[in-house]
């Protein structure tokens, strides 16, 4: 197609070419953000009368699905949970459209990094200071709660769970924002049509012990998940290192989840409340992600603080990563890495 991967500020300035039309001509594909397993992600300018231009993402349903019902199926129902959300902490749906016989929805550009590239790149520094990680936590915590409590036109409660809540589904903008996305594999209580019993979705090392055993999922799954990322942010590693999805998921339905290490940051309530989020019984985990976030935020005072006046946040959380952000802004996309790793493993 002639794109390569995106590198924001030379995107914005138009240099990657040639940018693509989509066959009704109703967005210029500019770059690629990201390939997923069932869907292209574009950086995309819409155009309207009068001179209109507006910057987008457009994520398509990939062509070699695009004749599959089952796959058709799936991404509309991504796109109808996605457009439900109005929540600062989550990305912003406008619209389904075609293009070519492609499902595609249309979303806020969010100009940032993916997290986990974010703790990537600082890993190799000093790593993410705490407060800091744990203000992006309660962030993600306040998005997955408003998914939590949707309700539907009538007011019955949907019952959503994410159940893909990992560092690659969060954005952090070069402005100092927290964003959720990727509502691909959510779900809500009444669906019923992906899940065949004993089936994993997901990507096993944020999986929570039901998911890994093809089990009934809630909230608290979610919960599981940005326990995960807590367990990292305290430890300063990655909770299944070195471990293959397999083994994961039969440490997960063997409930066998790793202590944290006796020297992970973080006072014992800190700790305490990490391993809760972790319990292998729902049950006893925080009941929701609003109460999760409030525990949370007790042990980062600067976050209540910049919640009760919230023009203070995004300045300090981009002054904060200012610099480590402005590296990944030069180093390219995810797709960068993804071609740069391929690029090494490829035979000489
Ligand atoms: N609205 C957006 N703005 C900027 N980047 C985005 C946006 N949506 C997704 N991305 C980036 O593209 C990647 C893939 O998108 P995602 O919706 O997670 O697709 P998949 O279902 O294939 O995982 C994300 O990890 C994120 O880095
Ligand atoms: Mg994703």
């Amino acid at each position: 197609m002639g794109l390569r991967p995106v590198r924001v500020p030379d995107v914005t300035r138009a240099r990657y070419g040639p940018p693509t039309m989509t066959p009704e001509r109703n967005y210029r594909r500019l770059a690629v953000i990201g390939h997923g397993g069932m869907a292209d992600v574009y950086l995309a300018v819409a155009r309207g009368i009068g001179d209109f231009h507006k910057l987008l993402v457009l994520k398509e349903l990939r062509p070699g699905f695009a004749h599959s019902a089952e796959h058709r199926a799936m991404f509309l129902r991504e796109a109808r949970i996605a457009a439900l959300m109005a929540h600062e902490s989550v990305v912003h749906t406008y619209e389904i459209d075609d293009t070519g016989g492609r499902p595609c929805m249309t979303m806020e550009f969010l100009d940032g990094q993916p997290l986990h590239r974010v703790l990537r790149r600082l890993h190799e520094q000093d790593g993410l200071p705490l407060q800091l990680h744990l203000r992006v936590l309660v962030e993600v915590l306040a998005g997955l709660h408003h998914a939590h409590e949707l309700c539907d036109y009538d007011g019955r409660a949907l019952g959503l769970v994410h159940r893909d809540a990992t560092p690659h589904n969060v954005v952090v903008t070069y402005d100092g924002q927290v964003k959720l996305v990727d509502f691909g594999i959510a779900r809500a209580a009444r669906d019923d049509g992906d899940t065949v019993a004993g089936t994993f979705k997901g990507k096993a090392s944020y999986a929570a012990p039901e998911q890994a055993r093809g089990g009934a999922v809630d909230r608290r799954t979610d919960i599981f998940a940005v326990g995960v990322m807590l367990w990292e942010a305290l430890a300063g590693r990655r909770m299944w290192p070195d471990l293959g999805e397999v083994m994961i998921v039969q440490r997960l339905r063997e409930a066998e989840i790793p202590g944290l290490p006796a020297a992970a940051a973080g006072g014992p309530e800190l700790r305490a409340l990490c391993e809760r989020a972790l319990a292998p019984e729902p049950d006893d985990r925080p009941a929701t992600a609003a109460a999760f976030a409030e525990a949370l935020a007790r042990h980062c005072p600067a976050q209540q603080e910049a919640r009760r006046d919230r023009g203070r946040r995004a300045p300090d959380l981009r002054q904060a990563l200012s610099p480590q952000l402005r590296d990944l802004r030069a180093a390219g996309s995810d797709a960068d890495d993804r071609r740069r790793h391929d690029d090494r493993r490829r035979p000489r």
